[in-house]
């Protein structure tokens, strides 16, 4: 049975029992504890903890999942996908235990014919928590399973919670018998390659507090109500029912392997070593493809860096497998291909997943290799001087200049039987991190840990009111000064404040957050920064400028300038976006933006530099947009509403499914934004585009000026250009002309001081020849000339001496200092050669002075040395050779 029906099926089979089908979520969903969503219970959180009412009260879904630590596991075990699908159903305080027992094995052991998977009951095993009683009698008598086959497991295996503060329950695991050949007897307790665990129900009943691992928390009390999250591993039914040996044989990742046996010419199969490697290539390849899907872009930390840390991994293991160039963009079109029946979104993305993945692959390439020799050497040398560690400084250049991210580096040098001085690493890293943060913005939190916001984070406090309104009225809910949470705060103060209601716009969506005033009968704050904790807490810095805040009635007032500008700002952020991608493509996806009053950057995922007629192609249809006069409509519609006409969705958001669409133009520019904007776009004013630059891998940025700063911006340079025009007395228009003919002219002067330089230089070295000895008859000038003359000029100077004085027996040894080196020459007239001189062999006789080596003719012959100090050492001997012919 092919994945996507068992996907089908699932669905169907718990629509048919009144469910409703959910549809999955963003991988990423904005929840400090978790990078990536790793259950199917994620989206759901809020409805079990009671924090919002759910709209069904039973639901089912098949919701994508990451899951990153066990990515060494992957390969070896049979089991380990770092992607997978979590197929589950959900009960918000309708049925509980007995009714998802009986769902599950409806569904598994169903016959294939009346919608189920056919499993053979005789091979599935359960497990119960401990005490849990209930559920053991209901797989016993109702279901009928013999009590052998039933386990009872402690909390580290039999009770699930996210790892993290929040929704947990004992649960129950139902596991398949892959038979002898898999491992021993003794049941899931004893063998879990054998029995492989298929699904994971959930009796979610308690709340849990912080704590460290799977068993070791305080469970804070009973939940609102009884709940039941399941959990089914889609790719391990597929596994089974496809009757392959592991996950990564299925109809979706097996073409993967296919594909990499073609492009290595490595056979799967052939052994233990490159299986693995042939499993990461499919396994990883999916998990980048699909996070580049949901916005991940390849970066040195968080999503980022596990997106890079994958993709990576897949282009080093295609490497040791024999491939020679590229191999990324066939991996990412095989699994795109599998993908795509389940995924259709994923066609629409295809050009830009390829992009991104093939950039990574491109930047990665160049240094593959050197970093590899550079690791290998390091491995090396730590070997033959008897150590086994690897030192910090080598992992971190091989960060910092090859890209190899220090997993990578830990997995190469474990391959070598090596470890890291992963203490030394980090300490570099930290030293980078310092240098970088004290160059960036301020802290944005407080607080990097944000448990002081807990309370109020649950609660879902700030009503923010400020699309509408400047000003509000409203009361302190809580302030935080000093890091600690107080009930009043006075003048001099640094504070946090949280408000019930707020008009004040908080960073999100690029768009920093307002500045303002916050007034209380006693008191007047000055708002510097205005920040988002979760969806829903509004946290507000401020400073105390006169007077005592408690925790009393205030009144909150948005900076009108700022407003207006921001608004400018962030509106012609939109109108850029749009023009950029009528210039660029569709390719020229954003990877971020920023918006302040005033001023604004976009950036995109682009390869190539723009041209400059580019940039003033997108300065021009943006103004032109401005002029249009179009009228800005922003409306709350359904996700499915907004893509279905063609809304641009900011990656990294989620969007619940109540969007809000910002619409310019009709089709011009359509984004799901939260943002604040003008009401028109001519009230824009000018966007003045700064220029266009780089900012790491495939991505660039776009700067530009709204609003009051353009026109600041063009009137300066537009004095520049006058006051240009005036000092060289021409028509501004002229200018480009006239600058680089003086440039040209500039150079033509240079170059002829130059030669005048030297002409005198080669002059005054003249008059040296009165300077003549007589060695055994034999006239000798040797000098060392005024550094700086190059070894062509000795060879002039040397000849025009020799002209001087061709009449006498005569040897010329000359020297100088020129760009690190020491040129010398040797120069003998006719009548001294016939007396047995030779320039090439006296050159060499030189060179053992100055490090030098050379050599010519008996008549001239030249060399150059490094140690200039040793020049006068040479003249020595030369005169004692001629001393003795
Ligand atoms: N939430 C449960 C799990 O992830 C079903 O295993």
């Amino acid at each position: 049975m092919q994945t996507h029906e068992i996907r089908e099926r699932f669905t169907q089979h718990f629509v048919n029992a009144g469910h409703t089908a959910v549809p999955s979520a963003s991988l990423i969903l904005d929840d400090p504890n978790l990078l990536f969503v790793n259950a199917g219970m994620v989206p759901f959180k809020p409805y079990f903890l009671g924090q919002q009412t759910p709209p069904f009260e039973t639901a089912t879904s098949i919701q994508k999942c990451v899951r990153t630590l066990d990515i060494e596991e992957v390969g070896i075990t049979t089991r380990h996908n770092t992607f997978f699908q979590m197929a589950g159903n959900f009960s918000f305080g309708n049925y509980f235990k007995e009714g998802a027992i009986k769902h599950a094995w409806s569904l598994l052991t169903n016959s294939v014919e009346d919608g189920g998977y056919g499993f053979d009951p005789e091979r599935l095993w359960v497990t119960v928590y401990l005490d849990d009683d209930e559920a053991a009698d209901i797989w016993h008598k109702q279901i009928g399973i013999p009590a052998e086959r039933i386990q009872r497991l402690g909390m580290a295996d039999n009770y699930w919670s996210m790892g993290v503060p929040g929704p947990c329950g004992p649960c129950s695991e139902i596991y398949y018998d892959r038979g002898p050949e898999h491992g021993k007897d003794g049941g899931p307790e004893a063998d879990d390659n054998r029995y492989l665990e298929i699904w994971n129900l959930v009796f979610m009943q308690n709340e849990r507090g912080e704590g460290i691992g799977k068993d070791n928390f305080e469970i804070l009390g009973p939940l609102p109500k009884q709940n039941i999250d399941t959990g089914m591993g889609v790719e391990r039914i597929a596994c089974l029912l496809q009757g392959v040996d592991n996950v990564y044989e299925t109809d979706l990742l097996r073409p993967v392997i296919d594909t990499a046996e073609k492009l290595t010419g490595a056979t799967y199969g052939s052994n233990d070593q490159d299986n693995i490697r042939f499993r990461v290539i499919a396994d990883h390849s999916r998990t980048g493809m699909m996070l580049i899907l949901d916005g991940v872009t390849p970066g040195n930390e968080g999503r980022g860096y596990i997106l890079r840390r994958l993709l990576r991994r897949i282009i080093r293991s295609a490497r040791l497998l024999g491939a020679q160039g590229a191999t990324m963009e066939a991996f990412m079109n095989t699994i795109m291909d599998t993908m795509t029946p389940s995924y259709p979104e994923i066609a629409d993305s295809r050009e830009r997943i390829l992009a991104v993945a093939v950039n990574e692959e491109k930047a990665f390439l160049n240094t593959l290799e050197s970093g590899t020799k550079l690791f290998e050497d390091a491995a090396a040398e730590a070997k033959s001087a008897g150590k086994t560690t690897i030192a910090g400084d080598e992992a971190f250049t091989l960060h910092d200049t090859y890209g190899f991210p220090i997993d990578l580096t830990l997995e190469m040098a474990a391959e070598a039987g090596l470890k890291v001085d992963e203490e030394g690493f980090h300490s570099l890293m930290a030293e980078q991190k310092a240098r970088a943060k004290a160059d960036s913005q301020a802290k944005k939190h407080g607080h990097a840990d944000l448990t002081i916001y807990r309370e109020w984070v649950d609660q879902n406090p700030t009503e923010f009111v400020g699309y509408d309104n400047l000003e509000a009225e409203a009361r302190v809910l809580g302030l935080i000064s000093g890091g600690e949470k107080k009930t009043t705060v006075g003048q001099g103060d640094e504070v946090e404040v949280i408000l019930d209601v707020t008009p004040m716009y908080a960073e999100a969506g690029g768009q920093l957050g307002d500045r303002g005033l916050i007034r209380a009968v006693g008191a007047l704050l000055n708002v510097t920064d205005v920040q988002k904790i979760g969806k829903k807490l509004w946290v507000h810095k401020a400073v105390v400028q006169e007077g005592q805040l408690g925790l009393e009635a205030v009144t909150a007032s948005v900076d009108k300038q700022w407003r207006h500008a921001a608004r400018q700002a962030h509106t012609g952020t939109h109108l850029i976006h749009a023009a950029l991608r009528q210039v660029l493509g569709p390719t020229a996806v954003q990877a971020g933006s920023m918006n302040k009053p005033g001023y604004l950057r976009f950036d995109f995922n682009y390869t190539e530099a723009l041209t400059p007629e580019q940039l003033h192609q997108i300065e021009q249809i943006t103004n032109q947009a401005v002029d249009n006069d179009w009228a800005v409509n922003t409306f709350e519609t359904t996700l499915a509403e907004a893509k279905a006409m063609g809304a641009m969705a900011l990656f990294g958001e989620n969007y619940g499914n109540e969007v809000r669409l910002v619409e310019i133009g009709g089709p011009f520019s359509m984004e799901l934004c939260g943002g604040t904007h003008v009401a028109h776009s001519s009230q824009i004013g000018p966007v003045a585009v700064l220029g266009e630059s780089s900012v790491g891998s495939g991505v660039r940025r776009i700067e530009a000026y709204s609003g009051l700063d353009s026109f600041s911006y063009l009137s300066k340079e537009r004095a520049l250009a006058a006051g240009l025009a005036a000092s060289l007395k021409a028509p501004s228009e002229e200018l480009p002309d006239r600058i680089a003919a003086l440039t040209e002219k500039l150079k033509a002067a240079e170059k002829e001081v130059e030669r005048m330089r030297r002409a005198q230089l080669v002059a005054q070295s003249l008059k040296y020849v009165e300077s003549a000895q007589d060695v055994n008859g034999f006239h000798v000038i040797a000098v060392q000339l005024p550094a700086g003359i190059e070894a062509g000029e000795l060879r002039g100077i040397a000849t025009e001496m020799r002209g001087q004085i061709a009449n006498k027996d005569a040897v010329i040894v000359l020297g100088a200092e020129s760009a690190g080196k020491a040129p010398y020459i040797v120069a003998a007239t006719k009548s001294a050669i016939a007396r047995g001189v030779k320039s090439g062999d006296l050159v060499k006789l030189i060179g053992q002075y100055v490090d030098g080596r050379g050599g010519g003719k008996p008549d001239m012959a030249q060399g150059a040395g490094s140690n200039i100090a040793g020049l006068q050492a040479g003249f020595e001997a030369v005169k004692k050779e001629l001393e003795s012919l």
